[in-house]
């Protein structure tokens, strides 16, 4: 199964990632609104498949539309764009699929009905491209891997954080499907700790190895040579550099220092080629995901908390990007933000 998908019943279907590993509940989303309201309570999260939640948010929009012509339906996107647009204002792939669905919608020549289900087609068609993105992106990025490779990963750019197969864990997937020995190790990725609940999860389920380390022990298993490369995924590439989970920078970092090729993967839909990382808004998160770990408070009573959910690492850590369109450098993405246009 897709980690999203939509039911003909005018139901989009997802799995709870909040409940992941211990519990498997779906989710069956009617509205818009059950849609925000799972992403900013990260039932739903992953750049990618925040792209494909929000367009399927749109699509819920118009499938149940009572607008009586196609002006209302407009005026009802509109305010469902808006919403969906105040959820997380990190990852750009969501903003990227409610423009492109609005903008379909503004320029499409039918009525009401017509305008409706042309966007339920436009939604799937951005769900279908996102599985297809991330098989090119194992196809490309499994080039860059050798038999007996240790790869290190954040956070989860896996089947989760997108339609299906992933990003990071795509390339690793592919290697592996063309008969090599990979393994993987882990961060636990705090404080949602995306790579101890769902990256564990994924690579067990398929049967690839992989290790949990804590994210204090990255700079310990690179400087013993436990790892020989990284990748991970990206909530937005930026002109001067990728923006990712809060832990990549001093990953990226770490790496360089210990000549360990530091590889980010992730589809055309997360590259802003028009924006710099001093213009990104970095989601700020509540206090309690940093006070408590489960349901135990960790720290005192009254402490200030800080709680960016993503940094930014600069591209000169970067050893390449992988995307559906092969192997970028440097180079190439100065040229592609020569032409890029605005998200
Ligand atoms: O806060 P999250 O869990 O939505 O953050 C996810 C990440 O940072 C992933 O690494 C990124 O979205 C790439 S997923 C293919």
């Amino acid at each position: 199964m897709r980690t999203i998908e939509w039911r003909e019943d005018g139901t989009v279907i997802t799995v709870n990632q909040l409940k992941l590993p211990n519990e498997t509940e779906f989710l069956e989303l009617r509205t818009c609104d059950d849609v925000a309201e799972a992403i900013k309570t990260m039932k739903i999260r992953g750049a990618p498949l925040l792209g494909a939640a929000a367009a399927y948010a749109l699509a819920l929009t118009a499938h149940h539309s009572k607008g009586k012509d196609k002006a209302a339906l407009i005026r009802e996107l509109e305010v469902a764009a808006e919403k969906l647009r105040k959820t997380r204002p990190t990852g750009v792939n969501l903003f990227w699929a409610v423009n492109r669905i609005l903008g379909k919608a503004y320029t499409f020549n039918g009525d009401a009905r017509e305008t409706a289900a042309m966007i339920v087609e436009e939604a799937k068609k951005i769900a279908d491209e996102d599985a297809a993105a991330n098989r090119a992106i194992g196809r490309h990025g499994a080039s860059l891997l050798e038999d007996g490779d240790t790869i290190l990963t954040h956070c989860n750019a896996g089947a989760l954080a997108t339609v299906e197969y992933g990003t990071a864990l795509g390339v690793v997937r592919a290697a592996v499907e063309q008969g090599k020995k990979i393994s993987v190790i882990a961060t636990e990725t705090r404080p949602k700790l995306q790579g101890a609940r769902l990256t564990t999860y994924e690579l067990k389920r398929d049967g690839i190895p992989v290790k949990l380390i804590s994210d204090t022990m990255v700079g310990y298993v690179m400087y013993k040579r436990m790892v020989n490369k990284v990748i991970v995924g990206a909530d937005r590439i930026v002109q001067d550099a990728v923006i990712n989970k809060i832990g990549t920078y001093q990953i990226a970092v770490l790496a360089k220092e210990h000549d360990i090729p530091f590889y980010v993967a992730a589809p055309k839909s997360t590259f802003d080629l028009t924006h710099t990382s001093a213009e990104v808004t970095i989601e700020e998160r509540g206090p309690e995901e940093v006070l408590y770990i489960g349901i135990e408070r960790i720290a005192p009573e009254g402490v200030a908390v800080l709680n960016p959910a993503f940094d930014i690492t600069p591209l000169k850590y970067v050893t390449a990007i992988i995307c559906e369109e092969g192997i970028l450098y440097r180079e190439d993405l100065s040229s592609l933000s020569r032409t890029a246009e605005k998200k």
